[in-house]
């Protein structure tokens, strides 16, 4: 399938990015296609709400910035996959931009599946991002092949890299 990864922390070499690059690898070794994509070194700015998208831009964003090297990847994109660390109970703000300005697209036209990686400090604090996935998934029909999350001691982890391993078997 063609697989299109978001990792949404500005820690390059930190446990998202980790978390990212083990599911790419996974991936890539069952025969899949994928593109990882370090949003949060893109500048991405958050939608203005402005309907230029809805209106007269049919269907293009005004705004021109990184997010329209994104455009394209998520139109072809069969699986989509949220990684991101925990700011304050949610996903990062560098993820959210990005993920609020597919408005323009309604949902990606090809998107079938999803997963999410997560990474915290703390247990049970996924509530509010777990909830905002399976909301946006519900609203596009896509279907959710997993979510897995890394506190302070799961962090590069070999349990961790077996349980993503595992959310690549599940596509
Ligand atoms: C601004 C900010 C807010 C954070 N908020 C939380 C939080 O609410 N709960 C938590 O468990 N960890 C929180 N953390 C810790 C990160 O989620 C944790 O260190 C995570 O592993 C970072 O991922 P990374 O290595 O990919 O950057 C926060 C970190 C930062 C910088």
């Amino acid at each position: 399938m063609n697989i299109l990864i978001l990792q949404g922390s500005p820690r390059a070499n930190g446990n998202t990015a980790w978390m990212a690059e083990e599911y790419r690898k996974a991936a890539e070794a069952t025969g899949h296609t994928v593109t990882l994509v370090d949003v949060a070194h893109k500048k991405i700015a958050g939608c203005m709400a402005c309907e230029y998208c809805h209106g007269k831009g049919n269907g293009a964003c005004i705004q021109k910035d990184d997010m329209q090297e994104l455009y394209p990847l998520l139109a072809e994109a069969e699986v989509l996959v949220l990684a991101a660390p925990i700011y304050y109970f949610t996903m990062s703000a560098q993820i959210q931009a990005p993920i609020q300005r597919i408005y323009n697209m309604n949902k990606p036209g090809k998107l079938k599946k999803a997963a999410m990686l997560l990474s915290s400090y703390s247990p049970n604090v996924y509530d509010g991002a777990i909830g905002e996935y399976h909301g946006i998934l519900n609203y596009w029909g896509v279907e959710d092949t997993g979510i897995v999350t890394a506190k302070i001691d799961e962090q590069k982890t070999d349990a961790t890299r077996a349980k993503i391993l595992d959310l690549v078997k599940s596509l």
